[in-house]
């Protein structure tokens, strides 16, 4: 039988939930050492992450809980404890939790004592509970994104169970939150750069998507939240933030303060130390000129943005619920291009819309050739219970889906390869992220519009802004000399 724990919601202030959860952390710390002596070594933890980059920072979160605990992080599955947080948005995203679980309750046959943990967006569904308590049984900790801040609190009710050899499983869902609960511990994936959550929630209820239901209703933090943490993140070595969330452009609606993301970004500017800021995801039916116009004179905002278009067709635009046409679309576009000629646009499509025609699709392939992506992700429609395009007839069949398909894929590939050449021989500043994996002598860093550069170099460069020279044109990336 399932346990359902139902964690206390709204009762006291952020603050005070704070301090809540610290104690639990130090309580789970208590219990962890009476688990190090039943498995007889270190804990080992492991957080897997499926999805966004709002999902990859909340494993940061999640991460940086299980550290404060007193686990050893590692990235293999073997370990005591497991954390998957999932994703829904597409049906794939689902059937590979799944797939991966199996494996894994698997390894619970060897090892006993594993704790098994899900949460994200996948867990907001009733039917993926209902599924995994029938045929995933051995999982011994379920909670959504709403009350993921109450992790610590969870973690201790779970090692609390372990311990006592309890076999059931807690099942925490919340359907939604107004709280905002943050400056818990986190560990993050690089040094140098970092992700900050400006907003949760999504209030758009694109026809297709399933993200408002799981992730439940737009809502912003205070402009000063947002600033005290990315000055703590820049004093902890941090030189670019990724502002994030679903739809960055309404940020501010709803606080007390008058704040648009515009504003913000101005703000966020000032910070001494911060030497690059990029942001997603940016609806294009709320973007501002104030926006433009902050951009156009910011020395830290990267010349890149992520403008998903997902259709070229109007008429399809207008069925997906996305609040702009096609001639909308472009008119921004030219408004971009006019005031940042240098600027990197991608977006996201989606092929297969219920009702689609071949020639929608058509336009779809027309839009990326007309706008001159740098790049692009392209989806094929999958449908999501629950959402209103769920229940809209398809007229294409699974074969012409694919061929169209594969025609858009084939215009973005051409565009990218096309906008990447153009910049051969020029010069660009990079920041330095990591060792290359293929060849120990270089290194690879991110230039200003998201293109890639392997180079020459050392770790010591690894957290540093270099200028490098885009010698050798490799297609979607660059071979550069550093200058
Ligand atoms: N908030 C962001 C996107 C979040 S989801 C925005 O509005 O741009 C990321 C992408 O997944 C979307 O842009 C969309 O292209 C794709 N997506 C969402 N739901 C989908 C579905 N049901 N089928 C296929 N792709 C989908
Ligand atoms: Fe989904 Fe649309 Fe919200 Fe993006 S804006 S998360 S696509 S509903
Ligand atoms: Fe997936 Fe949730 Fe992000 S559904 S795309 S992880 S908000």
């Amino acid at each position: 039988m399932p346990e359902i724990i139902k964690t206390n919601e709204n009762a006291i202030s952020s603050e005070q939930e704070k301090e809540l959860q610290l104690e639990y952390i130090k309580k789970a710390a208590l219990l962890l050492s009476s688990y190090e002596k039943m498995i007889g070594h270190k804990p080992t933890a492991c957080v897997t992450t499926f999805g966004c980059q709002m999902n990859a920072r909340d494993s940061e979160k999640l991460l940086g809980i299980l550290y404060k605990v007193g686990f050893t992080e590692t990235e293999d599955e073997n370990a005591d404890f497991v954390l998957y947080n999932t994703c829904t948005v597409r049906d794939n995203a689902n059937k590979r939790v799944y797939g991966r679980l199996g494996t894994l309750l698997g390894m619970k046959k060897r090892n006993p004592y594993k704790i098994i943990t899900l949460c994200g967006c996948m867990m907001q569904e009733q039917s993926v509970i209902e599924n995994i308590q029938t045929s995933y049984r051995g999982v011994n900790l379920i909670f959504g994104t709403h009350n993921i801040y109450k992790f610590a609190e969870l973690l201790f009710h779970t090692l609390e169970n372990v311990i006592n050899n309890v076999k059931d499983i807690i099942i925490d869902i919340w359907k939604d939150t107004d709280k905002i609960v943050e400056a818990l511990p986190v560990r993050r994936k690089y040094p140098f750069k970092s992700g900050v959550n400006i907003m949760f929630g999504c209030n758009n209820f694109c026809t297709y998507c399933i993200v408002p239901y799981v992730r439940g209703r737009e809502r912003s933090r205070s402009s000063k939240e947002i600033i005290d943490e990315i000055k703590d993140l820049v004093k902890d070595g941090v030189v670019e933030v990724m502002l994030l969330g679903q739809n960055v452009n309404s940020y501010g609606k709803g606080l007390e303060e008058d704040i648009t993301f515009a504003k913000l970004l101005q703000k966020v500017e000032e910070i001494e130390g911060l030497k690059r800021i990029r942001f997603m995801t940016s609806h294009p039916k709320d973007l501002s000129d104030e926006l433009i116009e902050v951009m156009k004179n910011s020395k830290k905002i990267c010349r890149h943005l992520h403008l998903p278009a997902q259709s070229g067709s109007s008429r399809v635009l207008k069925a997906m619920n996305r609040k702009y046409t096609r001639e909308d679309y472009l008119a921004l576009v030219r408004k971009l291009r006019d005031a940042m000629p240098d600027l990197a646009l991608t977006t996201d499509l989606i092929i297969g819309f219920p009702g689609e025609t071949m020639e929608d699709i058509d336009m779809t392939a027309s839009l990326v050739d007309e706008v001159g992506y740098d790049n692009a992700f392209t989806f094929i429609y999958s449908r999501r219970t629950g959402t209103p395009a769920a229940s809209m007839p398809q007229v294409l069949t699974d074969e012409e889906i694919q061929k169209g398909f594969d025609k858009v894929l084939e215009r973005v590939q051409e565009n990218a390869r096309k906008r990447t050449a153009g910049l051969e021989g020029t010069e660009a500043e990079v920041l330095v992220e990591e060792v290359n994996h293929q060849d120990e002598t270089f290194v690879t860093g991110r230039m200003s519009n998201n293109l890639l550069v392997h180079f020459k170099g050392d770790k010591n460069l690894i957290g540093t802004l270099v200028n490098v020279k885009l010698s050798e044109n490799k297609g979607f990336y660059y071979i550069g000399e550093m200058i």
